[in-house]
């Protein structure tokens, strides 16, 4: 299968392209790189031994998606978001121009070129603050940001789509807390700036790029009386996608969680990281964040029937990987090669 991946630049999309090449597709990879970057491209070319074609473009762009799937495209994944919560508040237009305009041009463009069959890259955002754990994909979705909304308006736009063709099957993966990298140490979360998931923050205070952790909040109702998430290694993300690519095959619109369907609290993820780095992670209980939520994880029944796939890693292995990541490169993928350099290199 050739398959179009955008946003394969970024965190999750370089993973899931590493892991179709293994799996023999053919992958482009289409990414406007303000989020993504040249490395992370660069770095599916060095694991996967392919030369992976990069077009730079963005997903508003129906022309030149056009052009590009006019040449012959099995499948499309999408991860080409923007994803930052507090950001959505802030800049709710960019978000819906980004997001929903993006998704629209490309489905546009997939229809005018006959591809049939995406991958979406969604969040348990959609369930905003859940009424009970695990959550099941039945669960009433509230989108409580502009961040998730964007999620949202576009799960529906997909389905109102695979409803008006059944030709277009889609498969809708709703990820629960993305963590973790490649195990060998070359991919991984590159936030920009300073990081707002726990993940990241932790790995650079472990870094000593800051003197502590901020514990939003230390008074839910939880084991420790902080927040519980369901954290999912983006190997196993990556392996969900390439599995979703041969369901579409039999046609449907599938609307799945990605979790490991177990959480830990925000100390259980600080003790899991010391532990296998070995650095102490001082931190501070501070006031909890606004929108945050007691506890998140998944039912992933569907998926596991619909797949035939289950989380293979667990906590310490996502620290443990988020780690080597981290101290290969102290400063972040983007600065450990001047901008311009990854440039002239990297686009072909
Ligand atoms: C966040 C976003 C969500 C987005 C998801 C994936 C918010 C409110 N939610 O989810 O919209 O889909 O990331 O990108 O931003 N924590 C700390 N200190 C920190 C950072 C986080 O204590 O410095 C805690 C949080 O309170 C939470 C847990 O760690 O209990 C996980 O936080 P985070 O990684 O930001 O994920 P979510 O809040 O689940």
């Amino acid at each position: 299968m050739k398959v179009l991946v955008c946003g394969g630049a970024g965190y999750i999309g370089s993973h899931t392209c590493v892991a179709l090449i293994e799996q023999g597709q053919e992958v482009v990879i289409y990414d406007n790189l303000c989020r993504g970057t040249l490395a992370a491209v660069d770095h599916v070319r060095q694991l996967s031994g392919a030369q992976v074609r990069f077009v730079q473009g963005d997903v508003r762009d129906r022309g030149t998606l056009e052009t590009l799937l006019a040449t012959g495209f099995h499948a499309v994944i999408h991860f080409a978001a923007l994803k930052i919560m507090s950001e959505s508040c802030q800049y709710p237009l960019a978000y819906f121009d980004n997001n929903v305009t993006g998704t629209v041009a490309l489905l546009q463009a997939m229809r005018a070129t006959g591809v049939q069959q995406l991958v979406f890259s969604s969040s348990a955002a959609v369930y905003g603050d859940p009424e009970t754990v695990p959550i099941t994909e039945e669960a009433p979705l509230r989108a409580s940001n502009p961040y998730s909304h964007t999620k949202l308006v576009m799960e529906q736009l997909i389905g109102e789509v695979c409803d008006a063709r059944p030709s277009f099957s889609a498969a809708i993966l709703r990820y629960f807390n993305p963590a973790g990298a490649h195990p060998s140490g070359l991919m991984g979360e590159d936030p920009c700036g300073l990081p707002t998931n726990l993940m990241p923050y932790v790995s650079q205070v472990a870094a000593g790029m800051h003197p502590r952790l901020s514990v939003f909040g230390g008074d839910y109702p939880t084991r420790d009386g902080t927040g519980v998430r369901d954290y999912i290694h983006v190997m196993d993300l990556a392996d969900a996608h390439v599995r979703a690519l041969d369901v579409l095959q039999h046609g449907g619109c599938h609307v799945l969680n990605l979790g490991t369907g177990r959480g830990y609290s925000v100390l259980e993820v600080i003790a899991a990281f010391e532990r296998v780095s070995g650095c102490r992670i001082p931190y501070e209980i501070v006031a909890r964040r606004v929108g945050d939520v007691a506890e998140v994880w998944a039912d992933t029944s569907r998926a596991e029937k619909a797949l035939g796939w289950h989380a293979q890693y667990d906590l310490l292995r996502m620290c443990a990987d988020a780690w080597r990541w981290q101290s290969m490169h102290p400063q972040g993928c983007q600065s450990s090669q001047p901008i311009e350099a990854q440039r002239q290199a990297s686009i072909g």
